[in-house]
C-alpha cells in the first residue's frame, strides 16, 4: 500500500477522486495540501486515512518536508492557473528532493503536445495559448529527463504517467452563467466540426488505476476522452436550447 499526495482535491477531478482513491485496496493515506483547509474538509469524506494540509506546494521547501514526512511514494499533480508553469516547475524539484516519492501521475491535456508535434508539424508555427503551452514544458521536462526515467539509462528510479484529457463536460456548467444571461454569449464554443469531451469522473477513474499499477502505465500517456464528437448542436442538446454561434 501507497501513500499518495493529491493536489487540486477541492477541484473538478479531485472531488470523485478522493471516494475511488478511499476504495482502493492500494493506497493507505491521501494527504490534500490546500490554501483553503476550512473548505476542503467541508466538502470530502470524514476518515483518518484523508489528511487535510494547509500550505502552499508553490513553497519547494514546506512541499519536500510535507513529502519526506507523510512518507508519500505517488503524487498526482493537477495544477491550473496563471502561475502554473512556475508552480510545477517549483513542485517537480521537491518531488526530485524526496526520495520517498516512486512515481507521478501528470494532469496534461488530450493530443501530441511534445515540442517537434507544436512547433513543427502539427500547428506549423501557430503558438498554443499559454494554459496548453506549459503542458509542452512540463511534458518535455518528464520525457526528456532521466531521472525521470529508469529504463536502463541509470536515471533515479523515479517514473511518472501523463493523462491527457480532451475538454470537460462540466466547462458548460461554467459558462451557464453567461449563456443564460441577458447576453447570451457561449463564451466556450465547441463549433461544428466535434470535440471529443470527457467527464472528470473518467479522469479520477485513470489517476486510480495508475496508483494501482503504476509499473504498468509507467513512461506512457493516456489519453481519455469519448469517441464521439459533440457539436454545438449535439444529440443531448434539448430542443429550443441550442445556442448559434456565429
Ligand atoms: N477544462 C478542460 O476542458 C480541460 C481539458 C484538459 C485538461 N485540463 C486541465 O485540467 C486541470 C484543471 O483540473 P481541475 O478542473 O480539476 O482543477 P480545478 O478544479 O480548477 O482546481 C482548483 C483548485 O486546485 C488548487 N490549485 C490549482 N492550481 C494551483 C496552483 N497553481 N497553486 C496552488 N493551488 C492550486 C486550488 O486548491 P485550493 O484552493 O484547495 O488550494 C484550487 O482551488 C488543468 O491542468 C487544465 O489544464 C482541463
Amino acid at each position: 500500500m501507497s501513500n499518495m499526495f493529491i493536489t487540486s482535491a477541492s477541484g473538478n477531478i479531485g472531488t470523485p477522486l478522493l471516494p475511488l482513491l478511499l476504495a482502493s485496496p492500494s493506497i493507505k493515506n491521501i494527504i490534500c495540501p490546500t490554501t483553503n483547509a476550512a473548505r476542503l474538509r467541508a466538502q470530502i469524506p470524514t476518515t483518518d486515512r484523508i489528511t487535510v494540509l494547509a500550505g502552499s506546494i508553490q513553497h519547494p521547501v514546506w512541499l519536500e518536508q510535507t513529502l519526506r514526512d507523510h512518507d508519500i511514494a505517488i503524487v498526482f499533480l493537477n495544477l491550473t492557473g496563471a502561475d502554473e508553469l512556475f508552480t510545477t516547475c517549483n513542485f517537480l524539484s521537491a518531488v526530485l528532493r524526496a526520495p520517498c516519492v516512486r512515481h507521478l501521475v501528470y494532469l496534461s491535456a488530450c493530443g501530441d503536445l511534445m515540442p517537434r508535434a507544436v512547433f513543427q508539424e502539427r500547428l506549423g508555427g501557430l503558438v498554443l495559448p499559454g494554459h496548453v503551452l506549459v503542458k509542452t514544458a512540463v511534458e518535455q521536462m518528464l520525457r526528456g529527463c532521466p531521472v525521470w526515467n529508469d529504463e536502463g539509462r541509470g536515471g533515479g528510479g523515479r517514473t511518472f504517467t501523463i493523462l491527457g484529457p480532451t475538454l470537460f463536460f462540466g466547462n458548460d456548467l461554467r459558462g451557464k452563467g453567461g449563456m443564460m444571461g441577458p447576453g447570451g454569449v457561449y463564451g466556450e464554443p465547441v463549433g461544428t466540426k466535434g470535440v471529443s469531451r470527457v467527464d472528470v469522473k473518467d479522469i479520477a477513474l485513470a489517476v486510480v488505476k495508475v496508483a494501482e499499477e503504476p509499473e504498468r502505465w509507467s513512461g506512457r500517456k493516456i489519453m481519455i476522452g469519448s469517441k464521439q464528437l459533440y457539436t454545438v448542436s449535439s444529440p443531448g442538446s434539448r430542443d429550443g436550447f441550442g445556442v448559434t454561434v456565429d
